[in-house]
């Protein structure tokens, strides 16, 4: 599978199997979050990554979008320290953190597990379960698991919001000196 399709094939799976998730495949599924880019290389990010069945209900007890039944939880938080004190550096750690959570779940479907990013959680019941100190910010938890479900269908994806060189053109050339303006003029104002 090559990065095209597996960005394409992903799907946000909600049932998983009965099967543990291994602590090896945890650990390839983080290593991949740490390659992701972050702004100024500050990698101001922690992965905390969570397989007890009894910790994943105490999650899931104050999880509306979690699904009962997910194996493995990884909770990605934002290190305040590091990244800095610098007005942008705060949503930048969020920008890096929503990064690593891709390259996290692009590398669980190619060991053959199913995820799904979960926000819907109350962040400080999530802290105290998590012992997270104040530093950390939990932004995102990947919820994992086997599935032997079929892949749901892919929701539309609207390629209407793609442009070419100035917002509005639909159609671009190489050169520049031609476009096709199919999209709705911009309006100002
Ligand atoms: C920031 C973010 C938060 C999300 N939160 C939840 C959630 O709490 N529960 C859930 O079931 N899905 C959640 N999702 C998954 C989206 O619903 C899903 O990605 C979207 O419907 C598109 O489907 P797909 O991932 O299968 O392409 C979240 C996705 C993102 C990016």
């Amino acid at each position: 599978m090559n990065v095209e399709e597996a960005i394409m094939r992903r799907r946000s799976i909600r049932h998983y199997a009965d099967r543990r998730v291994g602590r090896a495949l945890l650990e390839r599924v983080m290593k991949a979050g740490i390659w992701a880019p972050t702004g100024s290389n500050r990698q101001p990010w922690v992965f905390i990554a969570v397989t007890e069945p009894d910790t994943l209900h105490q999650i899931g007890v104050v999880s509306p979008g979690m699904l009962w039944d997910a194996k493995a939880l990884i909770c990605v938080c934002s290190d305040q320290r590091k990244a800095g004190t610098f007005p942008m550096g705060p949503t930048l750690a969020l920008f890096d953190c929503a990064m690593a959570a891709q390259n996290m779940m692009l590398v669980a479907l190619e060991l053959g597990l199913g995820s799904c990013v979960m926000r819907s959680t109350n962040m400080a019941a999530l802290r105290e379960i998590l012992e997270i100190p104040d530093h950390l910010q939990p932004e995102l938890s990947i919820m994992l698991g086997y599935s032997d479900d079929p892949l749901p269908p892919a929701p539309r994806r609207d390629e209407g919001v793609i442009h070419w060189e100035r917002f509005g053109r639909e159609e671009g050339t190489t050169d520049g000196t031609d476009f096709k303006r199919t999209k709705p003029a911009p309006s100002v104002g």
